[in-house]
């Protein structure tokens, strides 16, 4: 019983902050035809209306291409393409309208019941779709008349946000209304990226049937810039894997991260919660596209108090930090040096100058106990070591009861109080009897 209490209350710690980041923000998420043929499907839909409880504005885009070829082979019709585009004629065109307006129905009716589960059960969730995207006909290529396909001609994105200001979901599909007042098929991908670039949405949310994007050797890629994202596209299209789902979702990820989307996010529609897991974790579990990677080193500002408060606190409890006040932080907190994962503080260093020695004090080195062992600890010193060689100073030195070997490992040597810049000296607490090392040349 006690286990499972610990499991509890560490999930909601650890999700909390996201929680409150998320709050307010805008998603754009991509249901293809395949998550909605899914038996996950209904948990994905269960968990999107726990988003929306937590007040998270959703736009849905679904997808249809299974059930339109599904469709198009029980009505004997063999489905064209030119470039890996779908030609639509006339009656693909109706059978396309068929399949969408019933999914979009099915899609809003599952929607409506997704509370249940909640703390909004019983409260009433309006689910809105209309012509929010205006598109045109795509034309014709080497002399083949695409007919009804289309590509997106604009959004319109002001009524998409009232109506998400109003706390509706919004629902579009992959059929585009043209300003002569035909309609046109279009690729879901394409709906998504246009309207999260639009709206400027906080992300875009996309599912595969795998992990995420898996490497070589079959292990998931948890991080990727834009150019790696473009890079594994061409090499999936060297081998003739230009339209699986992955492809699609990362081509339109890749263009929506240089527009201005900060994050897009690509999880597995097979496993049960992994839409959460992503969001509400610190690792997530699938595979992010971003411009900067998640993890930062940078120099702390007066807003990273908490973060680091929060870390050393247990280590200070525990005797290995010396204790800090807020105010004695707020007071040094130029001095410090952090890394970032996902707004979350995970590692902290400081570094106190003595210029009239020419000599620096590092103090206050943690990493958070679950990324120790991964040479973050490394990467801070040679950071601090940078900054004090910028500084001008000649040495450095800590003062340390149970990281010697750490610290010895990385070529400090023992030294003496007498060794010490003369103000450290006078403060030094024979009590505590830490450890000096130093590192005598930089
Ligand atoms: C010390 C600390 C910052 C190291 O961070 P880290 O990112 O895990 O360190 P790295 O990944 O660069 O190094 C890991 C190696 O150091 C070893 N190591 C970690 N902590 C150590 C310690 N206190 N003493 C000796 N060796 C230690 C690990 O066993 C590992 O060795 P291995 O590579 O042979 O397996 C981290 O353990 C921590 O926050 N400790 C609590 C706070 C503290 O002691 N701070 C130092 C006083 S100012």
């Amino acid at each position: 019983m006690k286990e499972r209490t610990t499991e509890l209350v560490d999930g909601l710690r650890h999700s909390v902050p996201y929680i409150n980041a998320h709050h307010g923000k805008i998603f754009v998420i991509l249901l293809t035809g395949a998550v909605l043929k899914s038996n996950n499907y209904s948990n994905i839909i269960s968990d999107i209306g726990l988003l929306y409880s937590l007040g998270i504005k959703l736009v849905i885009v679904n997808g249809a291409r299974n059930q339109i070829d599904e469709s198009l082979k029980n009505h004997n019709i063999t489905p064209r393409y030119h470039k890996s585009t779908r030609i639509t004629d006339a009656t693909t065109l109706d059978i396309i309208k068929q399949v969408t307006g019933s999914l979009q129905l099915n899609i809003t009716a599952s929607l409506s019941m997704c509370l249940n589960n909640t703390p909004l059960q019983g409260a009433h969730i309006s689910v809105v779709s209309g012509n929010f995207v205006i598109a045109q006909p795509l034309g014709v290529d080497d002399g083949i008349d695409y007919c009804h396909t289309g590509k997106i001609r604009r959004i319109n994105n002001e009524a998409i946000a009232e109506q998400l200001d109003r706390g509706s979901i919004v629902l579009l599909g992959p059929v585009g209304v043209s300003v002569t007042g035909e309609s046109f098929n279009l690729i879901s991908e394409d709906v998504a990226a246009e309207v999260a670039i639009r709206l400027k949405a906080d992300k875009l949310i996309g599912f595969c049937a795998e992990q995420g994007v898996l490497d070589e050797h079959g292990c998931v890629i948890t991080d990727l810039y834009p150019v790696d994202a473009d890079n594994y596209v061409k090499q999936k299209e060297q081998q003739g894997k230009h339209l699986s789902s992955e492809v699609r979702f990362l081509r339109a990820a890749s263009k929506v991260c240089r527009y201005g989307v900060r994050r897009s996010h690509l999880v597995s529609y097979l496993v049960d919660g992994s839409l959460l897991q992503e969001l509400f974790s610190r690792d997530g579990i699938g595979t992010q596209v971003a411009m900067e990677h998640s993890e930062q080193i940078r120099s702390a500002t007066i807003n990273d108090i908490g973060g680091i408060l929060e870390l050393i606190r247990p280590l200070e409890e525990q005797g290995i930090l010396v204790k800090r006040s807020r105010e004695q932080l707020e007071i040094e907190i130029d001095k410090f040096t952090i890394i970032e994962r996902d707004n979350m503080t995970i590692g902290c260093a400081a570094l106190y100058p003595y210029s009239e020695e020419q000599m620096g004090e590092i103090a206050c080195v943690a990493i958070h106990p679950e990324y120790r062992n991964s040479s973050r600890g490394d990467v801070l010193i040679d950071k601090l070591t940078e900054r004090a060689k910028a500084l001008g100073l000649k040495k450095i030195f800590v003062l340390t009861t149970r990281s010697i070997h750490w610290f010895r490992e990385k070529g400090f040597n023992p030294a003496e109080v007498k060794d010490l810049p003369i103000k450290k000296k006078q403060l030094y607490n024979y009590q505590r009897n830490s450890k000096i090392l130093m590192l005598d040349s930089l």
